[in-house]
């Protein structure tokens, strides 16, 4: 998990912004040929999501007023998903579907996690915030609550709410969710 820190300059967002590039395209297609980076950057909406909260995170970091909180609403309301300003999103986390997301507190989520849409990663009771780490793919209506970790490679089923740690590479579904196998091919993340 290698959370977010750019350094705020021009050359710092820039190269994070390809970066997001490249592991979006690699957790959206499993290619990163040009091409496909290029074609993937311009159409997902995922990618204008990265693109914004790297902005929000340099604005905070250069301590710029406002914009945090303007394009915080903007994402709202164009994507209905709501960062919370202390996440840290890792590399080319990739935003599936964008509707209905939150992940609050400092939740700290991993290079390509994919989120497939009402997805909330956050407090159970108000003692700490998830971290998610590398390729973990979260099904859609998934609720991953409290200071747990989820292991690299794991895929939290639709509707599944997990308040425990997951294994790596375990597939876990249902409320409370129960490892019920390991995950193996490439769950389908198909263009919205
Ligand atoms: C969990 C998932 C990845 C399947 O993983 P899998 O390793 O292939 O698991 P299986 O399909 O073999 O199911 C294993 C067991 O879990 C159950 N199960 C699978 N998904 C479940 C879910 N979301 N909630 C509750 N139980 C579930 C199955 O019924 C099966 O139970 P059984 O052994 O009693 O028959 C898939 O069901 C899922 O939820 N994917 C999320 C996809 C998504 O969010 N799509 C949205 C696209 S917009």
């Amino acid at each position: 998990v290698t959370g977010t820190s750019h350094s705020a300059t021009p050359q710092g967002v820039i190269r994070a912004l390809f970066r997001d590039a490249v592991e979006m395209t690699r957790a959206a297609t499993g290619d990163t040929r040009p091409r496909t980076v290029v074609r993937t950057a311009l159409l997902q909406d995922g990618y204008a999501l990265l693109v914004t909260t790297r902005v929000r995170e340099t604005a905070r970091q250069l301590h710029v007023p406002l914009v945090n909180r303007a394009l915080r609403l903007a994402q709202t309301a164009l994507y209905g998903i709501e960062i919370g300003k202390d996440v840290q999103l890792g590399r080319g986390v990739y935003f599936v579907h964008t509707v209905g997301n939150v992940v609050g507190g400092n939740a700290v989520i991993g290079d390509r996690v994919r989120f497939m849409g009402n997805v909330t990663v956050g407090t159970a009771r108000d003692d700490g915030y998830p971290v998610i780490e590398d390729d973990v793919v979260l099904g859609a209506g998934a609720r991953v609550l409290g200071p747990i970790r989820v292991g690299a490679g794991a895929v939290v089923g639709a509707n599944s709410v997990v308040l425990h740690d997951v294994p790596r590479g375990a597939v876990v579904v249902g409320s409370p969710a129960r490892v019920v196998g390991t995950a193996s091919a490439r769950l389908s993340s198909a263009d919205p």
